[in-house]
């Protein structure tokens, strides 16, 4: 049977940064696949690459003092690194979409989100403002916001944390991404929502049939939501696998000592 080819191929991927103390090799020389619908843990000690790597796929990285030093990065038969910031504007939001950790950050404060949503929709569809704001009133009705004709009237203050991030995961989905990126997306939450929102991802990413790639320091929430685990130290791809196998068998002496923390946080 022929393989069907990946959404997204990283190939030979380095980004570093220049700062006061020499240049930073964030991340250095990566590879990696990401298969339609698939979802995708990376995890990885703070400082590890996963953020700048997360960025560097939507061409987000700032530049200065980042720069992308050598590779490849393949989407939907689309070379991203020959995109201009222009076509990028089209791609992001649209092809893929990313969300953060930080909504309040995200959001524009002066702005209602219902304006902030149909403005969104209205850069990527040719649709009227009525139409837009139907939209968005329907996505957030899909993320389980209450009463959402109502909330597309408020501002960001007027929500809590939770819900701003909800608002964040229904602007970054209404124009049907087929990848999602989603870098620690509940790390700012309090815990109870943390896994409210989690949950609300995992969710949608199966529905939509979406591939993912998420972010977490959580091997937990990897167990639960992602089919393989991408590895990184110090810049680097250590190990590759299947959840299920990287729990059972983890290859790497980092990987060890990150499930072996895990365990004893857990005790
Ligand atoms: N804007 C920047 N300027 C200089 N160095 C940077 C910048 N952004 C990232 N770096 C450096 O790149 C490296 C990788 O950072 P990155 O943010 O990707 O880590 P991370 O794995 O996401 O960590 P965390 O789990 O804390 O979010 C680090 O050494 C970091 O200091
Ligand atoms: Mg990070």
């Amino acid at each position: 049977m022929a393989q069907e080819k990946p959404l997204l191929t990283v190939e030979n991927l380095s980004v570093e940064f220049t700062t006061d103390s020499g240049v930073v090799k964030a991340v250095d020389d990566i590879s990696f696949e990401v298969a339609a619908g698939e979802p995708v843990g990376i995890v990885g000690e703070s400082g590890s690459g996963k953020s700048v790597t997360a960025l560097t796929l939507l061409q987000l990285v700032p530049d200065p003092p980042g720069r992308i030093t050598s590779g490849r990065i393949e989407l939907d038969g689309i070379d991203i690194l020959s995109k201009s910031q222009a076509e990028m504007r089209q791609i992001r939001g649209d092809l893929a979409s990313m969300i953060f950790q930080e909504p309040m950050t995200a959001l524009n404060p002066v702005f209602t989100i219902g304006n902030q949503m149909t403005e969104v929709i209205r850069v990527h569809r040719k649709v009227s403002k009525k139409q837009a704001l139907q939209l968005a009133i329907q996505m957030l009705d899909t993320v389980n916001i209450p009463s959402p004709e109502k909330r597309v009237k408020q501002y960001p203050h007027e929500l809590s944390g939770g819900q701003r991030q909800r608002v964040m995961i229904a602007m970054a989905l209404s124009c049907d991404p087929k990848l999602l990126i989603a870098d620690e997306p509940s790390t700012a939450l309090d815990v109870t929502v943390q896994a409210q929102v989690l949950k609300e991802i995992h969710r949608l990413q199966e529905e939509r049939n979406m591939s993912m790639i998420l972010i977490t320091h959580d091997l937990g929430v990897v167990a639960e939501t992602c089919k393989r685990v991408i590895v990184m130290y110090k810049g680097k791809i250590v190990e590759v696998a299947e959840t299920k196998e990287l729990f059972r068998n983890p290859q790497h002496p980092y990987t060890r000592t990150l499930l072996d923390s895990v365990l004893t946080l857990r005790d």
